[in-house]
C-alpha cells in the first residue's frame, strides 16, 4: 500500500459514512515524495470498512503534464474522494470486500545470476558472451538465466509515473519476469552490442521500465542487492564506440543501487565478425565474470 515504508502520510480530509453495511470512512492523505523527485506529492484516497482498507486510489503530481494539463493532482484526488463518498452511500455492498490495486510479481523465476542479452541476434556475439557468463555462473555453483530481450514482449516505458503510486507498472507484458528476477538476483550481467552509440531498443526499453524497480525500492522499501557487470561489443575499434553505452548502463545500474564492476569492452567486430576469433576475449570475459560471481563479504 502507498506510503507504508516511507514515513508518515499527512491527513488531508476524512468523511465518515453510515450505511446498512456498517460505518465506512473515506480518507484523503498526502505523502511528500520530494526525496524521490523534486516536488513529487502523492495523494491517496482510501475507503475503510470499519478499520479494514477496502479500496485505494492514488495519484501523484508527476502524472500530469507540466503545463497545460487538464487536471491538477490534488483536484483529481478530491474528485475521487467525493465520488467514492457518493458511491459508498449508493451501494455500500460493493465496498464490503477489499479490492486491491496491485499486480503481484510472479512467485517463481528467481535465480542468482540474471543475464540480460541485448542483441536481437540469437547466435551473435552478445549471445555467445552471455553463454560464457552463464557457464561461469554454473561452474561457480550459482543458478542463472539468460533473458533474450528481443524475444520477450516488453514495451517501452510510457512515463505515466503510476509505479510511484502503488509500486507496480500498469503496462501489461513480460516485464514482471524481469523485475522479479532482478529483485532477487545476486549478480546482474548485461551483454550487449553497441547500436548507434548506445544499446539496442529492447534493452533500452527494459532499462527504462526498470523505473518500476526504482519505484518499488522507494515506495515499498524493497531492495535490489545485485552486483552489476557489463560486457559490450562494437563493430569499430578503440574506446570511442563505448563512451555512451558504458554511461547508459552505469546510470541504469546506479539508479537501482546496483554496484557496477569494471566493464569488458570488445571492439573491432566489423573486421573480426566473430568474438570467438578475437584473441583473449573469451578468457577476459570469463575471468571478469568469475571475479563478479565470487562470493564476497559486503560488510
Ligand atoms: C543497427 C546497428 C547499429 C550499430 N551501431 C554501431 C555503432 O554505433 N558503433 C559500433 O562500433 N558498432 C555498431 N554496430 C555494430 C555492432 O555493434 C557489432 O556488429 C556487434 O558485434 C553486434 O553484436 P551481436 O553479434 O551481439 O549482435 C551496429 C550494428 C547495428 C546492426
Amino acid at each position: 500500500m502507498p506510503g507504508d515504508a516511507r514515513g508518515e502520510s499527512a491527513a488531508e480530509k476524512t468523511k465518515a459514512v453510515e450505511t446498512p453495511e456498517g460505518t465506512f470512512t473515506i480518507r484523503l492523505t498526502s505523502d511528500n515524495l520530494g526525496s524521490i523527485y523534486p516536488g513529487m506529492i502523492r495523494y491517496t484516497v482510501e475507503v475503510l470498512h470499519g478499520t479494514e482498507t477496502v479500496y485505494t486510489y492514488a495519484i501523484n503530481s508527476y502524472e500530469s503534464a507540466p503545463r497545460g494539463s487538464l487536471f491538477d493532482t490534488r483536484k483529481a484526488a478530491e474528485i475521487v474522494f467525493a465520488r467514492l463518498a457518493h458511491d459508498v452511500v449508493s451501494r455500500p455492498g460493493a465496498y464490503t470486500r477489499p479490492r486491491v490495486f496491485t499486480r503481484p510479481l510472479p512467485g517463481t523465476g528467481t535465480v542468482d545470476v540474471v543475464i540480460l542479452q541485448g542483441s536481437p541476434r540469437r547466435f551473435g556475439n552478445s549471445a555467445k558472451i552471455a553463454s560464457w557468463c552463464d557457464d561461469e555462473a554454473t561452474q561457480a555453483g550459482l543458478s542463472s538465466r539468460v533473458f533474450f530481450l528481443q524475444e520477450m514482449d516488453i514495451r517501452p516505458c510510457v512515463g505515466c509515473y503510476v509505479c510511484y503510486d502503488y509500486g507496480y507498472c500498469p503496462v501489461e507484458d513480460d516485464m514482471p519476469l524481469v523485475i522479479r528476477a532482478l529483485e532477487a538476483a545476486l549478480v546482474l550481467v548485461v551483454c550487449t552490442p553497441v547500436y548507434t552509440g548506445t544499446v539496442p531498443a529492447p534493452l533500452k526499453a527494459v532499462m527504462d521500465r526498470c523505473q518500476w524497480l526504482h519505484a518499488r525500492e522507494k515506495v515499498l522499501g524493497s531492495e535490489v542487492n545485485a552486483r552489476g557487470f557489463l560486457v559490450a561489443v562494437a563493430g569499430r575499434r578503440g574506446t570511442e564506440p563505448f563512451v555512451c553505452v558504458t554511461r547508459v548502463v552505469d546510470a541504469f545500474m546506479r539508479n537501482l543501487g546496483i554496484r557496477p564492476a569494471l566493464p569488458v569492452l570488445i571492439g573491432d567486430l566489423d573486421r573480426a565478425r566473430d568474438v570467438e576469433t578475437i584473441e583473449g576475449a573469451e578468457d577476459n570475459v570469463r575471468a571478469a565474470s568469475r571475479a563478479v560471481l565470487a562470493p564476497r563479504d559486503e560488510g
